[in-house]
């Protein structure tokens, strides 16, 4: 299995292989994960596209997408995902996105990755402004990012079309020295 590339204190963050089909299916086609997400639920076809997708991003040089899996440290299983982009590099200006099967819910699980990535981007991919976005009833993820010291911006009306619903979006976003404070 590929090498932890972030490591906190419950999850570590790894790169998918080929092999995790079954595992990311097991929260992709999950309605109450999916709920307030532009994608979802995903069939079998659905994740192995993904994983190709992935596998083909984290070759490209440079790199602008780093979709990983998120593993627990104790029994390696494979427990959802994070995602952190650089949406300028000349901005130096990314974001950042998490999932996680539901019973890994409510254990602090999403608060530790969204702080990995953040601390990744700021730290090792010298980033200035890190945003994300999740939708004004994803509770447990604004939380995740008022914890992290995330402002809110905003809110972008009908962001996107998600399970046939306009979407709005709440913008967050962390500034380096922020961060640094
Ligand atoms: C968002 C998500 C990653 C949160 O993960 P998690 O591991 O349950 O989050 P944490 O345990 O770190 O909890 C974060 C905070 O949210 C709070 N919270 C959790 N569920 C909540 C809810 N339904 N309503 C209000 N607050 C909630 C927690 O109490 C905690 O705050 P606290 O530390 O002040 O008590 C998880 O719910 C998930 O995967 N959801 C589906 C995918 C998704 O929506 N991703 C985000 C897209 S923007």
């Amino acid at each position: 299995m590929a090498p932890w590339l972030l490591e906190g204190k419950t999850v570590a963050l790894r790169e998918y292989a080929p092999e995790d089909s079954q595992a990311v299916l097991a929260y992709a086609q999950d309605r109450d994960v999916t709920r307030y997400l532009p994608w979802g639920p995903e069939g079998t076809q659905e994740v192995d596209a993904f994983l190709a997708r992935v596998a083909a991003d984290a070759l490209q040089q440079p790199r602008t997408q780093y979709e990983v899996a998120v593993v627990r440290k104790d029994t390696g299983a494979l427990i959802g995902a994070g995602r952190l982009g650089i949406l300028s590099a000349e901005h130096r200006r990314g974001d950042i996105g998490y999932v996680l099967r539901r019973d890994s819910w409510g254990q602090g699980i999403g608060s530790e990755v969204a702080r990995l990535l953040v601390d990744w981007g700021f730290r090792s991919l010298g980033l200035h402004r890190i945003e994300a976005t999740c939708d004004p009833r994803n509770h447990a993820s604004r939380r995740v990012l008022e914890k992290l010291g995330m402002n809110c911006e905003g809110c972008r009306r009908d962001d996107f079309l998600s399970h046939g619903e306009w979407r709005d979006s709440l913008l967050f976003a962390l500034l380096e020295d922020e961060w640094r404070a």
